[in-house]
């Protein structure tokens, strides 16, 4: 496994790979690694010849009062977890390398991103598609893995891809639970053993909405009432948003169907917390 630093030696080295005719699977990240980034690994290295990762904690995609300061990092760990996946080649870049001095060009995909994640942190999404539109075009990745945990994100990317004529296959990959339901994530590592306890709230109300859309409440506001409720119950929870949404255009959906996605993003004490589901 080979760990490039440098933009201009890792775009050399895929444009290469690619001219000798090897397809490339490419998994972007922001490191941590847990097993949710392994299981897009996983199907990467199924994927493609070649399998790319890649570690930037993107300061573009914080907003000032978020968590890029102390975003937790463990990079020998990563290289460990990214060697026993088998991943070939890992990129590693420094900020001042991806956003130089003068840096001044941005990808913005309107709508979907004035919505949900987007309406409680502005800019974030601009800063993810920028950077995975500039990871893209340094890694050529013929397909690209992302994960359903992060719902909107991955619509707001398939959006962008389309709309940019990138020639790459977006995979979307089923968020991985630890055995309790928590989705994994980084940030559960800022949980105290009480909060950890009750951010179960999260994947308990996904059960809950899924089991009412399922014996049949087909009104999303029932749904929602009942689920706010659950979740306000815990004492260090606060609800940033709870939305039965349609899959592709993420507006609010009056009545529930085979395209309604719950969506939640709650604070536990101060980490926001996001999960995600279908409802039938
Ligand atoms: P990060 O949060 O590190 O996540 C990297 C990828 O792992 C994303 O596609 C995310 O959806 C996926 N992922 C995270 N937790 C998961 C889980 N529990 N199950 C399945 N997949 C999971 O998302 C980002 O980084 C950044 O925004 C990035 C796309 C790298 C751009 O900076």
């Amino acid at each position: 496994m080979d760990v490039i630093q440098e933009t201009a030696a890792m775009q050399q080295r895929c444009l290469a790979l690619r001219k000798a005719g090897k397809t490339i699977s490419f998994v972007p990240t922001m490191g941590y690694l847990h097993s949710g980034h392994l299981s897009l690994l996983q199907e990467g290295r199924k994927r493609g010849d070649v399998l790319v990762l890649s570690i930037f904690v993107n300061p573009t995609q914080f907003g000032p009062n978020e968590d890029l300061d102390s975003y937790p990092q463990s990079l020998e760990k990563d290289l460990d977890l990214a060697r026993s996946v088998g991943v070939d080649l890992v990129w590693t870049p420094l900020p001042k390398q991806v956003y130089p001095d003068g840096y001044s060009t941005y990808v913005n995909v309107e709508r979907l991103t004035e919505v949900l994640c987007g309406a409680s942190r502005p800019d974030h999404f601009r800063g993810v598609t920028t950077v995975v539109c500039k990871l893209f075009n340094v890694v050529q990745p013929t397909v690209a893995l992302f994960g359903q945990k992060d719902f909107q994100q991955l619509t707001v990317i398939r959006r962008m891809v389309a709309d940019l004529n990138i020639p790459v296959e977006i995979a979307g990959l089923p968020i991985i639970r630890e055995g309790d339901g928590l989705a994994m994530s980084s940030r559960n590592v800022y949980l105290s053993v009480d909060q950890r306890q009750q951010a179960l709230v999260l994947s308990q109300a996904i059960a809950t909405a899924q089991q009412l859309a399922r014996g049949g409440e087909s009104d999303p506001s029932e749904i929602l009432t009942l689920l706010r409720k659950m979740i306000e119950a815990m004492p260090d929870a606060r609800v940033d948003y709870l939305q039965i949404c349609h899959q592709y255009t993420l507006q609010d959906q009056q009545q529930v169907d085979a395209d309604s996605v719950l969506l939640l993003a709650v604070f536990i004490g101060k980490t926001r917390l996001i999960d995600n589901s279908f409802l039938l």
